[in-house]
């Protein structure tokens, strides 16, 4: 009896460490991955969020200069998307905006992106500062850091003084389901979601 339990032991044991062995490599990467910093993460997300928003307000910009809001329009209907998928390749990972009151249904936010939204926006009710999300996820980690309103984003998602009647038609006719609008400067617009993939960090 002693001797099978013995054997049992011995062969489960040899069993565990060739699979151990096989999959050595992929465990390293998942430890790795949990134990990058909750600063390294916040550090790396606001990078790419801030280089994503740099090239969307820049190409924003051009548009606005040479064809008023409406051509901003289009930048952002048509490129918004585009460039959040193309980022997403480029640095291989996933990357979404999304916000409460979307203006794109595509954007709009799943369930746990929505309980961090309105938990912010509870924090800055209270007069409260707000800090991004972090959450691990079998290896997976997920960054949320929140987008707050500018001054130069009211003429596409403020009030009506601020947005022209064209404008709005515009809007209504790409969106016709449009939340968007309304805001004011400093109001939370909503979050940048980036989710980096288990051998993100240690690939670095
Ligand atoms: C020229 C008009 C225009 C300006 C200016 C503009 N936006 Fe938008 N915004 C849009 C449009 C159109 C969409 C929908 C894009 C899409 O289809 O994905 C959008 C979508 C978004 C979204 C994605 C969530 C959603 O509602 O679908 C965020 C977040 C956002 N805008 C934030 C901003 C911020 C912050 C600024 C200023 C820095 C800004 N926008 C300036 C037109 C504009």
């Amino acid at each position: 009896m002693i001797k099978n339990i013995l054997a049992i032991a011995f062969l489960s044991s040899s069993i565990l460490m060739s699979c151990n062995s096989n999959d050595t490599k992929k465990a390293d990467v998942k430890t790795e991955t949990i134990n990058v910093a909750d600063s390294t993460v916040i550090k790396e997300g606001k990078k790419i969020a801030m280089g994503t928003f740099k090239i969307l307000g820049s190409k924003l910009k051009m548009a606005i200069k040479s064809g008023g809001p409406i051509a901003g329009i289009d930048v952002c209907s048509s490129e918004a998307m585009k460039l959040t998928d193309s980022l997403s390749n480029i640095y291989n990972l996933t990357l979404k905006r999304t916000s409460l009151k979307y203006r794109n249904e595509e954007n709009a936010p799943n369930s746990s992106e929505k309980i961090i939204l309105e938990n912010w926006q509870t924090q800055l009710d209270g007069g409260n500062p707000i800090k991004p999300s972090i959450t691990r996820n079998d290896g997976e980690i997920t960054f949320v850091g929140p987008i707050k309103l500018k001054q130069q984003c009211i003429v596409c998602h403020g009030s009506d003084d601020f947005v022209t009647p064209d404008v709005r038609l515009k809007l209504k006719e790409h969106y016709p389901t449009d939340l968007a609008r309304d805001y004011k400067e400093g109001d939370l617009r909503g979050a940048w979601v980036i989710t980096f993939p288990k051998d993100y960090f240690s690939s670095k």
